[in-house]
C-alpha cells in the first residue's frame, strides 16, 4: 500500500445528481485517482476539512469555444483547460468553429489528443454538421463519430437549409448521436447587433427579434419529429422557443435545450451601464426582463435541462473595436458554476441537487455519456464549492485569455475552491495546478 496516494475529504455535503444523493457530513476517500468504497484504516491520507463545502461530481460544460486550431490569440486548449479547472469544471464539449473548422476525423482526434496532453479537463470534441460549417454539404459525421466526436454543430452559424438539417438529424440518429442547433434565421439576423427592443432603439444599433431564433427552433423541432433524430437547442433565449420545446416534449420528440448563464443573470438593460462597449455583444443577444423570467421558469419546471457557458473568449483588441465590428461572445467558464448558484439555487428556483443536474446528468444524457457518479471505483472528477462565499468578478483573475465578460464587477454567490480530475487537483484554492497531471483511463 506504500505507493498509494489517498485523500480524505471530511465533513462535506455530497450533492451527486448522478446517483440522486444529497447528503451532509460525508467522508469521501480518493485512492489512486478513484473513489474508494469506504474510509480506509491504516492508510495515510491527506485530509481536507470540507465542513461547509459542497462536493459535486464531474461538472460538465457542454458548450465552450477553445479556438484551437487557428485562433490561439483568443484561447488555446491549454488556456481553456486552465480556465475550466479554475471554474470547477472537469469536462467540456468544445465547439468546432475553429480555423480550420473541426469537420474531419483527423481534427476531432487532434483536439481530443491535445486535451488529453493537457490533462486538466476531459476535452470532448464536437464535429461540424456541414463541411467548413458552410451549410452546403453534410460533413462526414460517421467517421467523426468513430473518432470521438460527441455530437455535431455548426455553432456560431445556423444550419440555414432545412434539407441539410433533416439529413443531419437522420444521419445523427443512425449513429446514436445528437445535432446541437444554433437556431437563428440569417435572413432576419443579418447585421444585427442587439435584441430588437428598447436599448437597440435608444442606441441606434441594428437588431434582431426573438422570432429569428424561435422560427428556427420550431422548424428544427418539427424536423426532429419527422426524422426521430436527437436535437439539442444551444443557448435558448426566446419565449416562443420555449413553446416549441414544450410542444416537442408533449410529442415525445428527442429534443433538449440549454440556457447560457448570461441570459439568466443579465438583460438588455445592462447596456445602460456598458454603453457602446462591446463586452455585452453576444449571440444570441441579451434579452428583456420578460424573457429572462420565462427562461428561469422554464428551467425551474424542467423544460430546459442544461446550463452551459457558451464560453466565447476573444482578444482584448478585438473587443476594443466599435460595437459594429467587435466579435460576439462572453468568456464564461470561470463564472458558470457561480452563475448557476446565483441565478437558480440561491434564490430558491431549484434545490442544489436539481440545480447541479443542469451541469451533470443533463448534459451527460444529451451527449450520451455515462459517468456513474461518486460510487466506488469511479474516476474522482469533482469540485469542492463554498456555497456561501460571495465574490466580485474580476476578469483579470481569469486563466482564460478572454477577459470579455459583462459580469465584470458583479458579485456572485458560491465559488469553486478545489477541482479534481482523476484524483489529482487541477485547481487548489483558486490556483490551477497543471504540472505533473496524468490521466487514469
Ligand atoms: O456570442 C457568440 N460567440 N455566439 C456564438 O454563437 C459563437 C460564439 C463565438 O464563437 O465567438
Amino acid at each position: 500500500m506504500r505507493d498509494e496516494t489517498a485523500i480524505a475529504i471530511r465533513g462535506v455535503r455530497v450533492i451527486d445528481p448522478y446517483r440522486h444523493i444529497d447528503s451532509e457530513q460525508e467522508e469521501v476517500w480518493v485512492v489512486n485517482g478513484r473513489i474508494a468504497p469506504e474510509p480506509i484504516k491504516n492508510l495515510e491520507a491527506k485530509v481536507i476539512d470540507a465542513r461547509g463545502l459542497w462536493l459535486v461530481p464531474r461538472l460538465l460544460d457542454m458548450h465552450v469555444h477553445f479556438r484551437e486550431p487557428g485562433q490561439t490569440w483568443k484561447e488555446t486548449i491549454a488556456t481553456g483547460s486552465r480556465a475550466a479547472a479554475h471554474g470547477g469544471i472537469t469536462a467540456v464539449a468544445v465547439m468546432p468553429n475553429t480555423v480550420p473548422v473541426t469537420d474531419t476525423p483527423e481534427l476531432v482526434e487532434w483536439v481530443q489528443m491535445r486535451g488529453r496532453a493537457m490533462g486538466l479537463v476531459d476535452v470532448l470534441p464536437l464535429g461540424a454538421v456541414s463541411v467548413g460549417s458552410q451549410g452546403q454539404e453534410l460533413a462526414d459525421l460517421g467517421r467523426m463519430h468513430e473518432s470521438g466526436a460527441r455530437g455535431f454543430s455548426d455553432d456560431g452559424k445556423p444550419v440555414a437549409s432545412a434539407r441539410l438539417m433533416r439529413a443531419a438529424l437522420s444521419y445523427a440518429k443512425s449513429l446514436g448521436s445528437v445535432i446541437i442547433d444554433h437556431a437563428e434565421d440569417p435572413s432576419l439576423s443579418e447585421g444585427a447587433l442587439l435584441h430588437e427592443g428598447r436599448m437597440a432603439h435608444r442606441m441606434g444599433l441594428s437588431a434582431v427579434p426573438e422570432v429569428s431564433e424561435a422560427s428556427m427552433v420550431w422548424r428544427d423541432v418539427l424536423l426532429a419529429g419527422l426524422t426521430g433524430g436527437a436535437l439539442h437547442i444551444a443557448h435558448i433565449s426566446a419565449q416562443d422557443s420555449l413553446e416549441a420545446l414544450a410542444y416537442a416534449k408533449a410529442k415525445g420528440y428527442a429534443v433538449t435545450a440549454e440556457v447560457a448563464p448570461h441570459h439568466l443573470l443579465l438583460t438588455e438593460s445592462v447596456l445602460e451601464q456598458w454603453g457602446y462597449d462591446p463586452v455585452t455583444k453576444v449571440n444570441p443577444p441579451l434579452r428583456p426582463e420578460k424573457t429572462r423570467q420565462a427562461l428561469i421558469a422554464a428551467v425551474a419546471k424542467g423544460l430546459i435541462g442544461v446550463m452551459a457557458s457558451d464560453h466565447a473568449p476573444h482578444h482584448a483588441d478585438e473587443k476594443a473595436q466599435p460595437y459594429t465590428d467587435a466579435p460576439f461572445g462572453i468568456s464564461g467558464l470561470e463564472t458558470v458554476v457561480s452563475s448557476l448558484i446565483t441565478a437558480l439555487i440561491a434564490p430558491g428556483h431549484l434545490t442544489p441537487l436539481k440545480g447541479f443536474e443542469l451541469m451533470t446528468t443533463g448534459p451527460d444524457q444529451v451527449l450520451g455519456l455515462r459517468y456513474p457518479g461518486l460510487c466506488a471505483g469511479a474516476p474522482a472528477d469533482l469540485a469542492l464549492i463554498d456555497p456561501e462565499r460571495r465574490w466580485r468578478v474580476d476578469p483579470q483573475d481569469f486563466y482564460s485569455l478572454g477577459h470579455n465578460t459583462p459580469l465584470s464587477g458583479m458579485t456572485l454567490i458560491g465559488q469553486p475552491l478545489f477541482t479534481m480530475v482523476n484524483g489529482r487537483f487541477s485547481m487548489r484554492e483558486g490556483e490551477v495546478v497543471d504540472a505533473g497531471i496524468s490521466q487514469v483511463s
